[in-house]
């Protein structure tokens, strides 16, 4: 009898957690080497927010909290929903979960079941298609294409929907392309859905206050609200606050799914930790003049990357909205031979030869469900950025 569940073979784990620690090792080894495969901000949190959690304890906030949150925060959120997303929720109607990442598990497991179908267009965030697959339901893979800036089209979000789709799952602005809807492409995507009324919507809106130019963000409830009993939104403070360790996601949605996710949360964790909800309250409820500080530091950074990445030959960088990714294509290296002798092949082998060759960390595409392209995470300085990118540009001439 095998001691591993059946479940396990289903599932992968994190080809950007993989990246990262192949860094960390050859950074052991003394390499000089620049990891761009982090999907994290490089800033601290905001000293408001660490004074908040320091509050918390300082006040004996450091019980079990109720296991969809505590009211203060779910009430923070439906506010904020509100004010930034005109979408009316009651506190009942919101969960508080570990991450955005256990609101998505969650949200899953409540509601697939073997043979359900889940839309995700690619690229995609890597964990997706995992949480599907380990709950039995069949991926639905949607490609969409580099001319378009990696955007799902009406059409072929139509001809993916099947009497067995239960989900759509809907990331803007996306990891790991940038790419970001615009309210008109939004609609033309609504319009498709609200003609199929067993379709439900996961929106993942983690990246929301991360956009550039005059990008203004929407998200699919708000330009359609007839999606509303089946759509779940999902966000959190870990990119918009640099808040990836305190671990908060939340969502908002119909009180049966929410009811159905506290039910599978109350046998998991009971709830996030304590003190980070109150570190989150205050993320929400207090200042917000650091989003716009960070937004501009990312949006120099991603001309400065898209710029150098376009120099190199071989390469093309479309130019995203959001995020902080950029999602180029290597097609023109594919069969050129590295510095090593061997003959790149793949995105994988291009990814590889890089890291071989230049010390530069970045992750393949076909991680993402599309290739070849790699991609770039620029959450880290313009001195190391451009370093990274002359290395890059270096590689390339160098491949032949
Ligand atoms: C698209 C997307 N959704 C969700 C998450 C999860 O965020 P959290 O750190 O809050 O679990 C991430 C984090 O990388 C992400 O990129």
């Amino acid at each position: 009898m095998a001691f591993l569940a059946d479940a396990l073979s289903r599932m992968k784990p994190s080809a950007t957690i993989a990246v990262a620690q192949k860094a960390r090792e050859l950074q052991a080894k003394g390499r000089n080497v620049i990891s761009l495969g982090a999907g994290e901000p490089d800033f601290d949190t905001p000293d408001n927010i660490k004074q908040a959690a320091i509050d918390a304890i300082n006040r004996g906030e450091t019980k079990y909290t109720p296991v969809s949150g505590i009211p203060a925060l779910r009430e923070a959120i439906a506010r904020k929903f509100k004010r930034e997303n005109d979408l009316d929720y009651d506190a009942s109607q919101v969960i508080v979960g570990t991450g955005g990442k256990q609101i998505l598990f969650n949200a899953l497991m409540a509601t697939v079941n073997p043979g359900d179908e889940v839309i995700i267009p690619a690229p995609y965030w890597v964990s997706y298609p995992e949480m599907v697959a380990l709950f039995g339901g069949t991926n639905v893979f949607v490609s969409t294409k580099q001319e378009n800036n990696f955007k799902l089209t009406a059409a072929d979000l139509e001809a993916a929907i099947t009497p067995k789709t239960k989900w759509l799952i809907f990331n803007s602005p996306s990891n790991p392309s940038g790419a970001a809807y615009s309210h008109d492409e939004l609609k033309a995507l609504t319009d498709v859905l609200v003609k199929y009324p067993n379709v439900w919507i996961l929106t993942d809106d983690m990246y929301e206050h991360l956009t550039f130019d005059d990008f203004k963000f929407a998200t699919p409830v708000q330009v359609e609200p007839r999606l509303y009993d089946r759509t779940l939104t999902m966000n959190g403070v870990s990119k918009a606050y640099a808040m990836t360790g305190w671990r908060i996601g939340y969502a908002a949605g119909p009180k049966e799914l929410i009811k159905a996710m506290d039910a599978i949360q109350s046998q998991q964790t009971s709830g996030t930790s304590s003190i980070s909800q109150w570190a989150a309250v205050e993320a929400l409820n207090g200042p917000q003049d650091f989003i716009e500080k960070n937004k501009k530091i990312f949006q120099g950074r991603r001309d400065l990357v898209v710029s150098m990445l376009n120099q190199a030959s071989g390469i093309s960088c479309p130019v995203p909205e959001g995020a902080f990714y950029v999602y180029p294509s290597c097609a023109g290296l594919i069969g050129k031979t590295a510095p090593s002798g061997k003959v790149m092949e793949t995105d994988e082998d291009f990814v590889t030869e890089l890291l071989e060759s230049e010390g530069v960390a970045v992750v393949h595409g076909s991680a993402f469900g599309l290739g070849p392209n790699f991609r770039i995470s620029y959450a880290t300085s313009e001195t190391l950025l451009e370093e990274a990118c002359m290395r890059i540009q270096r590689f390339c001439a160098a491949c032949k």
